[in-house]
């Protein structure tokens, strides 16, 4: 890090000591407007897949030796994220200097985040977490555009094949290491915060999609770790969770910010219809990630913003930019690749606008996802019918 962004950081500690917890930014005020950048899937750099000849030869010995493999090890061998890393890493820069461009343009007030925040397992307490929370995000994301903005951070599925422990340090230590990195006041994975400007109030409640992934529980998924069968039995408390954070909100808007897509042009991940009906009920909107790409959908009156364009962009997970059906308002992907990239959200009492930012992609001399002007929006939605207000009023 910059000495300059230590400084400002320094300073935002001590100025906000009297509103904020220790070691926190406080939350971002606006007078009519706020900007935020919305995104996801990004946290590859620094990642090293296991030598091949452990994964190809040694892995399987001792699987059929009956020796219990760490789910970080088997998912640290994956054949496709080894693929991926190369690309990765470099989509990754470039995409983080590429959301510093726009958010110094549009003045991004804090980071919304949809989780996988660490490829290929998460991090954990030890020394190797702590190099790549260093690598892949505290000295990632640098530049005045994000110096002193507040990170509001979620948990996917890459964040918890690493268990409790790596949901603990994202959580609980990540928070004291940086002052940006943020997971609510109680260091928990689910949490909600409110956002105010001067005639509006706008209400994000953040969900572990994790726990309600069906396949998750089975014993062979990498998934399938302390932290998410203990919080798979207990994924009522999160519906709970949801139901009052947006009942005891009067708030102009509701968000649910999440990992998984309850609509998808891959895999659709209906087990979150709870939260979802409680969205609906609300008139709020829903941010994700998980897929690899960016896109809008629209089902039933409530918008989905994918967002998950900030690391390795994947053209698949939005069906090659073919849309599956008239939930598809916009894909961000052609036939053969899918764009970099992130959203910003514009809030002010009349609306939420939407602005989905797609990077002009050049590598090695080829321009593999071309966008005429990429400082502009490719496509923006808004959305102007205002959340119900809460039941207790
Ligand atoms: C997801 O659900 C929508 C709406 O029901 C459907 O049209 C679409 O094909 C589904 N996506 C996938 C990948 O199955
Ligand atoms: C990496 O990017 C190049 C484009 O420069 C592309 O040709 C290649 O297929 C990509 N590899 C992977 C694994 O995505
Ligand atoms: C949003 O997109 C429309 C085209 O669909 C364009 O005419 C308009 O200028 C855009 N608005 C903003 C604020 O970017």
């Amino acid at each position: 890090m910059p000495a300059m962004s230590r400084i400002a950081l320094t300073l935002g500690l001590t100025l906000g000591a009297a509103v904020a917890a220790p070691n926190s930014i406080p939350a971002p005020t606006a007078a009519e407007h706020m900007t935020l950048a919305l995104l996801g899937d990004y946290g590859w750099t620094g990642w090293q897949p296991l030598p091949l000849e452990f994964c190809k030869n040694v892995l399987p010995k001792l699987q059929s030796a009956g020796v219990t493999v760490p789910k970080e090890i088997v998912n640290d061998c994956d054949p496709g994220d080894r693929l991926a890393i190369g690309n990765a890493t470099i989509e990754e820069r470039r995409t983080a200097k590429y959301i510093e461009k726009v958010c110094l343009k549009k003045d991004c007030a804090a980071f919304v985040s949809v989780g996988d925040n660490f490829y290929d397992s998460g991090v954990a307490f030890h020394s190797e977490g702590i190099n790549r929370f260093y690598e892949g995000w505290a000295n990632m994301y640098v530049g005045k555009a994000f110096e002193g903005k507040r990170w509001y951070q979620a948990i996917g599925n890459h964040d918890v094949v690493t268990g409790k422990a790596g949901v603990d340090f994202q959580t609980r230590i990540a928070p004291l290491m940086d002052d940006r990195w943020y997971f609510g006041p109680e260091n928990k994975p689910y949490y909600s915060y409110d956002l105010k400007g001067s005639d509006w109030t706008a209400t994000f409640a953040v969900v572990d999609s994790d726990c309600f992934v069906n396949s998750y529980q089975k014993p062979d998924s990498v998934y399938n770790t302390d932290y998410v069968i203990e919080c798979h039995k207990d994924k009522q408390t999160q519906v709970e969770f949801l139901r009052k954070a947006f009942a005891e909100s009067d708030a102009t808007w509701k968000i649910l910010q999440i990992h998984h897509g309850f609509l998808s042009s891959s895999t659709n991940y209906t087990e979150l219809a709870p939260l979802i009906d409680i969205v609906r009920e609300n008139n709020g909107v829903v941010v994700n990630g998980h897929d690899h790409c960016m896109a809008h959908y629209e089902s039933e009156g409530t918008n989905f913003v994918l967002t998950g364009g900030a690391g390795y962009a994947q053209a698949g997970d939005c069906n090659n930019g073919v849309p599956l059906g008239p939930f598809t308002k916009w894909l961000g992907a052609s036939a053969d690749q899918a764009a970099n990239g992130f959203v910003t959200l514009d809030i002010s009492s009349k609306e939420l606008l939407f602005e989905y930012y797609a990077r002009d992609m050049k590598m090695k001399g080829a321009d593999y996802y071309p966008v005429a002007n990429d400082m502009m929006p490719s496509y923006n939605f808004t959305v102007t019918k205002h959340a119900t207000k809460g039941l207790h009023n």
